[in-house]
């Protein structure tokens, strides 16, 4: 039996998916008449591609990935929840997340009856894979590490996620929503050396769509079918879907935009540092800034009134009087700026 086929959960291992008559058929010009659709108002009245061919195939050549190592969800956030259902017994194994990180690692474990381990990052929100490995126990089937990691927004080492990807025995799981904006390739083109790593990427961030729900999962063709076996059948609607190939069929709006934001992230720490209360500005490889306020509880609720939302995050391992401000177009940011600077100290 494979690596990964010995940590599938059994019953996922067993399952015979929901198939439809349209997988088993494989010609073109037919009639349609096996999936009670409407035969009116096209296209919107067939169910889309299940399996998101046409898309799937650009988004190969754009990231230099096979088809086979691709799945497509309703986000990221639909990749994390079913690879937790996949690899994870309810009530019986655990993952570990680094803390702080993006909080739906533990929601999606949470909602599956999967137990987490925290392990914290450094002070400066580096990773210590050895403090990592320490914490695995036996029940530990998966680790979900994040970089550029989110609220802190710096890339983890490459050396230390590597040592976690030939040390540990199950699946890891490395969160790139943030990759774009960060200058380097992060560990794509090395996904074919470790068999347990699955890589997640979005459309959300850098590709400005977030609204249409499309995210991926990179990995290991056969951890793809599993997912491709427990995902809704239409998981990827038919709008998303003709949205994302119009949308990828062009880069040039994404590389202006990356650009754009990163000139905004140099130009809002410049004026966020002439700010007496603002403590520290923590160094981002992401498309948003953390920073230590005075009093973060007021300052949020301040903003808030005068209509600017920013993350609260104060909460959180090592952010203490930390908020968590995404990068905004030029005006956006100065409105941030002018209003942060009427705050009453
Ligand atoms: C680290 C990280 N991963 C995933 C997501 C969610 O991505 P998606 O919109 O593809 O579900 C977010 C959203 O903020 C995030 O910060």
């Amino acid at each position: 039996m494979s690596k990964i086929k010995d940590l599938i959960r059994k019953n996922i291992k067993e399952l015979i998916p929901y198939s439809s008559a349209r997988d088993e058929f494989s010609g073109t010009g037919v009639v349609l008449l096996d999936a009670n659709e409407s035969p009116y108002n096209a296209p919107f009245n067939r169910y889309p591609d299940p399996v998101q061919m046409t898309l799937k195939e650009k988004i190969s050549g754009i990231i230099s990935t096979p088809v086979e190592r691709i799945f497509l969800g309703n986000g990221s956030d639909e990749a994390i929840d079913l690879l937790i259902r996949i690899f994870c017994e309810p009530a019986a194994d655990m993952i570990i997340v680094i803390d702080p990180s993006y909080g739906m690692y533990k929601v999606c474990a949470d909602i599956n009856n999967v137990a987490v381990d925290f392990v914290s990052l450094n002070d400066d929100f580096s990773l210590d894979s050895e403090r990592l490995l320490a914490a695995v126990r036996e029940e530990t089937k998966m680790i979900f590490l994040c970089s550029p990691n989110n609220p802190s927004a710096n890339l983890l080492g490459r050396e230390e996620i590597t040592r976690i990807l030939s040390e540990f025995k199950g699946m890891v799981v490395l969160d790139e929503a943030y990759i774009d904006f960060c200058g380097t390739e992060g560990l794509l083109p090395s996904l074919g050396e470790h068999w347990n790593l699955v890589i997640l990427r979005t459309l959300s961030k850098a590709w400005g769509l977030a609204g249409i729900r499309l995210g991926m999962a990179l990995a290991a063709p056969e951890v793809i079918q599993y997912m491709n076996r427990v995902k809704y059948p239409y998981n990827v609607n038919y709008l998303t879907q003709a949205k994302a190939l119009e949308m990828l069929g062009s880069s040039e709006n994404r590389e202006n935009w990356i650009k754009e934001i990163l000139a905004e992230r140099i130009k809002l720490e410049d004026r966020l540092e002439e700010i007496g209360y603002v403590l520290k500005i923590f160094p981002s490889d992401a498309n948003f800034l953390l920073v230590r306020v005075e009093d973060p509880n007021s300052l949020y609720a301040f903003l808030n009134k005068g209509g600017v939302i920013v993350r609260n995050r104060s909460g959180l391992t090592h952010c203490e009087g930390c908020i968590r401000i995404t990068v905004g177009t030029p005006e956006e940011n100065i409105r941030l700026i002018e209003l942060m600077k009427l705050y009453p100290q």
